[in-house]
C-alpha cells in the first residue's frame, strides 16, 4: 500500500479529528514505575481517542547510556507488552518502537546540523547524567535532538510528558523556530503539556526524589507495575512520612510523604484535594493511610499485570501489533524526513 493511501485509511478507521497531534515517547530502560504509569501512561490511555496520537518506546534514546544487549530487547518488548495492557488500543493510536522508523535517526541528524552546541550543553538532563562520569557518550548530549526529531516529524502540537521534560520540550521549540527561519516554515512548533497531578510521583522511601525507574532496584523506592499485591503493600508500609499524624496536602516538605500518598491516591481516584481529604477523616494515623492507598493502587495494578502476562505469552502477536504501529508512524514521518533533507538541499533519490 502507498504511503498516503495508509495514511488515509488509517484516519479513516478512526473517524475523528486529526488536525491535532499528540506525540509522547517512554525509554525502555529499568521497571516501568507508578511515576511512569501515573504520570504518562495512564493520561495517554484516557486520552488516546480524543486526537491523533503517536506513542514511541524510544530504544535509540535507551542507548545513550550503556545498556545490556539481551537486556534491552527484553526490556522494550516488556514494555510494548506493558502499554498494550495498560489500554492503549492500537485502533485508536499508533504505539511502536522507534528504531522501527529510520527517519527519527536521520531527522536527529539532519536537526543536529542546525542546533548549536551550547544549547545541549545547558540542559539540566545532560548535566544530571554526565556529572561525576568517566566518560560520557556523544549521544548522551544528543539526546535532545533525537526528542526533538521524534516530536518534529509528526508535526505535533501537543508533547504530554512529566515536568523533568518540560525543558527538552522548550529545546525542541526553539530547533523548530531555527530551522523555519533557515529554510522557511516547516515544523509546527509543539507545546508541553504537563499533567497537573500526578506530574511528579516521589520515592517512597525518599519523598524529596522523583520515583525513578532508574532506582526502582533499590529497597522501597519505588512502586513497579508488575510487583505482585504483597509487594506492593509492603513498600507502601515502608514508606516515609514524618512524626506527625495530619492526613492533609501540604506543601511543607516536611510532610512531602504524606502529600505524596494522597497524590497517588487522588490520581488514580480521580477526586479532588477536599474530597480525598474526607475520605481519610476516620483514617486511624499514617498506618491506616498506607495500607488504603496501597489498596487503590493494588486494584489499579492488578489487572494491567494479568494482561501484561497474556502479552508476553503471545509474542507473535505483539510483535504483529507494533509491525502495524511502524508502519503507521512510518506514512507520516518518511514523507516528512524527506521535506526536511528537501528544505536544506539534499539531493531525493
Ligand atoms: P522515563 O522513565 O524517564 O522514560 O519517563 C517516562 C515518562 O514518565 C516521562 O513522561 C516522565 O516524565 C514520566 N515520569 C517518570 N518518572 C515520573 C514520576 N516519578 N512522576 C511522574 N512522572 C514521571
Ligand atoms: N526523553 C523522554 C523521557 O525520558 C522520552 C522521550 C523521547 C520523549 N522522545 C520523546 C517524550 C518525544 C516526549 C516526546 O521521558
Amino acid at each position: 500500500m502507498q504511503t498516503s493511501e495508509l495514511q488515509q485509511t488509517n484516519q479513516e478507521a478512526k473517524g475523528k479529528d486529526s488536525g491535532r497531534r499528540v506525540f509522547s515517547g517512554i525509554q525502555p530502560s529499568g521497571d516501568v514505575q507508578l511515576g511512569n504509569y501515573l504520570g504518562a501512561i495512564k493520561g495517554w490511555v484516557e486520552r488516546q481517542a480524543e486526537k491523533t496520537n503517536f506513542f514511541c518506546i524510544v530504544d535509540l534514546h535507551a542507548l545513550t547510556v550503556g545498556q545490556d544487549p539481551e537486556e534491552l530487547r527484553q526490556q522494550t518488548r516488556s514494555l510494548a507488552a506493558m502499554l498494550f495492557a495498560a489500554g492503549l488500543n492500537p485502533d485508536k493510536c499508533t504505539v511502536f518502537i522507534q528504531s522501527h522508523v529510520p527517519a527519527h535517526a536521520e531527522a536527529c541528524w539532519l536537526l543536529n546540523c542546525v542546533t548549536p552546541i551550547g544549547w545541549l550543553e545547558r540542559m539540566t538532563q545532560y548535566k544530571d547524567k554526565s556529572a561525576n562520569q568517566e566518560r560520557v557518550s556523544a549521544g548522551l548530549l544528543d539526546y535532545p535532538v533525537l526528542m526533538a526529531g521524534d516530536i518534529l516529524l509528526y508535526d505535533t502540537h501537543e508533547v504530554p510528558v512529566g515536568e523533568d521534560q518540560r525543558q527538552h520540550v522548550e529545546l525542541t521549540r526553539d530547533i523548530a523556530a531555527r530551522f523555519n527561519h533557515l529554510y522557511g516554515e516547516t515544523f509546527v512548533i509543539p507545546e508541553a503539556v504537563i499533567a497537573e497531578v500526578g506530574a511528579r510521583v516521589m520515592g517512597l522511601n525518599d519523598p524529596n526524589m522523583k520515583m525513578s525507574k532508574s532506582f526502582s532496584h533499590v529497597r522501597g523506592h519505588a512502586v513497579r507495575i508488575l510487583d505482585d499485591p504483597k509487594e506492593i503493600e509492603r513498600s507502601f508500609k515502608r514508606a516515609v512520612t514524618d512524626s506527625g499524624n495530619e492526613i492533609r496536602f501540604s506543601d511543607d516538605p516536611e510532610k512531602a510523604g504524606v502529600n505524596n500518598l494522597l497524590g497517588i491516591y487522588k490520581v488514580i481516584t480521580a477526586k479532588g484535594n477536599a474530597e480525598v481529604e474526607a475520605d481519610f477523616a476516620d483514617a486511624r494515623g499514617y498506618g491506616d493511610l498506607k495500607v488504603r492507598v496501597a489498596e487503590v493502587v493494588i486494584n489499579e495494578l492488578t489487572p494491567i499485570r494479568q494482561r501484561y502476562m497474556e502479552f508476553m505469552d503471545d509474542v507473535g502477536e505483539l510483535d504483529r501489533m507494533l509491525a502495524r504501529g511502524a508502519e503507521q508512524a512510518a506514512a507520516v514521518s518518511v514523507p516528512k524526513v524527506d521535506e526536511i533533507k528537501s528544505r536544506m538541499g539534499l539531493v531525493l533519490p
